[in-house]
């Protein structure tokens, strides 16, 4: 059996990859490791998290004693554990800086004696290159991260890179587009209009809307993330890009046209700080290995707009209950959900 190690298997992107890799990769034992922040939640694995294959450790990766032997034990390492949202990252950010930037260290250093380590996936972001007026960014180009958020996966981007241009730890890197799909905190636009628009709220769009983000729907990254755990180069950088690019207000009126509301409830609100205006990513380099995103953008938006009216037990006590969501909704919108 493959000892696979995913960090942060407890958030959105992380629990779609352990439920995806249980059920694709038969010879994976998988062991999630995850702190259970406000963004992590046992119910994100509920229907993997007895799988025999699957075992799930309570624990943060800043922690040596607990991740460390977990790294030392793992052939393949997809870290994923990250604070992730720029908005929070903006209201505080020295939890961004620990997790994403001393937490990717501490993994490091633990899969420098890794003895059986033969892939370490860090998970990047498109972030890191700032904000792109036009063209696409190519793995070469320049990083020029404008948000603490941004900042922090950037110096982990780094990091990582050093430690297989220092050590040869088996390091490849993801730089991916936003992500959608089922089990995203629905802090992060697209969960947030959805369950909004279900219940006839409003949805608050940050200054003219006119910013574009190039969405990637979750099933096309975990392919991606097992193609280049098979075949990535040590050392390299990849782009992973749904190639979906969509202004902000076009994004929102798709989302509202599936959940059958009017663009009534779009409601502007003042911009984010520093808000990065447009992303864009080359894919050659990934596309070049066979990689092609199978998720049509409408389809993928339609079946996650319809996934989170079926689960509102998923979000609903997220939103209503949770005091960490709720005092976070308070301080960035200025009023209860
Ligand atoms: P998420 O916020 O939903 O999940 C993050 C997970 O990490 C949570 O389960 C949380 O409990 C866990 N975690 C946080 N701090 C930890 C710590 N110290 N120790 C152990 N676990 C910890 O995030 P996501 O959207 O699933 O993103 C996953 C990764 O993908 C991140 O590295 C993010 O930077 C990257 N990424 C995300 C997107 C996107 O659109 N969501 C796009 C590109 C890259
Ligand atoms: P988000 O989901 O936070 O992802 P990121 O900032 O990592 O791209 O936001 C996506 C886009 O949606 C971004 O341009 C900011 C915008 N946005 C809003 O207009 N209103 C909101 O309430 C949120 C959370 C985001």
């Amino acid at each position: 059996m493959v000892e696979v190690l995913v960090t942060g298997g407890a958030g959105f992107i992380g629990s779609n990859f352990v439920r995806h890799a249980l059920r694709r990769h038969t010879d994976w034992r998988v062991t999630t490791l995850d702190k259970l922040t406000y963004a992590g939640r046992r119910e994100n694995l509920h229907d993997v998290i007895d799988d025999p294959r699957h075992t799930f450790v309570h624990g943060d990766i800043l922690d040596a004693a607990v991740s460390g032997p977990l790294v030392a034990r793992a052939e393949i390492v997809v870290h994923f554990a990250a604070e992730t949202h720029v908005d929070r990252s903006i209201l505080a950010a020295g939890e961004f800086i620990r997790t994403d930037v001393e937490g990717t260290f501490v993994l490091l250093e633990a899969a420098r004696r890794a003895p059986r380590l033969r892939r370490f996936v860090q998970i990047s972001t498109d972030e890191v290159y700032g904000s792109v007026a036009t063209g696409a960014s190519r793995e070469t180009d320049e990083l020029k991260p404008r948000n603490p958020y941004a900042a922090s996966k950037a110096g982990a981007d780094r990091l990582a890179y050093s430690y297989w241009a220092t050590y040869g730890v088996p390091v490849v890197i993801t730089r991916a587009s936003n992500n959608y799909g089922p089990y995203q905190f629905p802090e992060k636009v697209i969960p947030l209009f959805v369950t909004n628009a279900i219940d006839n709220r409003p949805v608050p769009l940050y200054g003219d809307g006119g910013n574009v983000r190039d969405w990637l729907h979750v099933n096309d990254h975990c392919l991606a993330l097992d193609l280049l755990i098979a075949s990535g180069v040590n050392g390299e950088v990849y782009n992973i890009g749904g190639g979906n690019e969509v202004t902000n207000v076009d994004l929102t009126h798709r989302i509202l046209a599936h959940a059958g509301r009017t663009a009534a409830l779009i409601t502007p609100v003042p911009d984010r700080p520093g808000h990065d205006r447009r992303y864009c990513l080359d894919t050659a380099r990934l596309r070049a290995l066979g990689w092609t995103p199978q998720v049509p953008f409408d389809e993928g938006l339609r079946d996650t707009v319809e996934w989170y009216r079926k689960n509102e037990w998923w979000w609903r006590p997220i939103k209503e209950q949770d005091p960490a969501f709720r005092s976070y909704y308070q301080a960035q919108y200025g009023r209860t959900t």
